[in-house]
């Protein structure tokens, strides 16, 4: 990993359907960011970045523990991020993005947006009826991401 690169990179957890690595490709593609996983980005020096999102699936009211412990162990991180998530329930989205949030923020990072859709969720008796949001994240979902990174600050 280059420690020098100024190029916005992409940094996420997708463990459940591989619904967030659908945003992340299309972050990456848009923003000509490099991808990494949780694991790749470990020893991450982000400080010259000029933009940096993460993100993973919702579990249990918030983003993937490899995410929250790469950030409480981040020697060097990013000075700008953007927080993005796909969950079974988006709509809580203030809430099942604070625990990363508040690391990020601890940290001394500026959290600039957040962007959350829905993910197709098989979770526990969810099973049995096939899961919510099967299909998601779709088009509509995708074109909303589109969007969100066009009103992203760039420095
Ligand atoms: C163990 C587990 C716990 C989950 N907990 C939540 C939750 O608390 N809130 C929510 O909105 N979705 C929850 N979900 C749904 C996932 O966030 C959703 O399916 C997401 O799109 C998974 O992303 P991934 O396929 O990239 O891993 C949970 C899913 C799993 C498997």
């Amino acid at each position: 990993m280059t420690a020098s690169s100024a190029r916005p990179a992409i940094v996420y957890a997708s463990v459940h359907h591989g619904n967030t690595a659908k945003l992340a490709a299309i972050l990456a593609a848009e923003l000509s960011a490099d991808l990494f996983t949780a694991e790749e980005a470990a020893g991450f020096d982000g400080r010259a970045r000029e933009l940096v999102g993460i993100g993973s699936g919702i579990y249990f009211g918030r983003h993937h523990r490899s995410l929250l412990r790469l950030v409480d162990h981040w020697e060097h991180p990013p000075r700008t991020l953007f927080i993005f998530s796909t969950a079974g329930l988006p709509i809580l989205r203030c809430w099942q993005h604070a625990a990363l949030r508040r690391r990020l923020r601890r940290k001394g990072c500026r959290v600039v947006d957040e962007f959350s859709c829905r993910g197709w969720d098989t979770v526990g008796p969810l099973w049995l009826m096939g899961g919510i949001n099967r299909r998601h994240p779709d088009g509509a979902d995708l074109e909303r991401l589109r969007q969100f990174v066009r009103r992203l600050p760039r420095s």
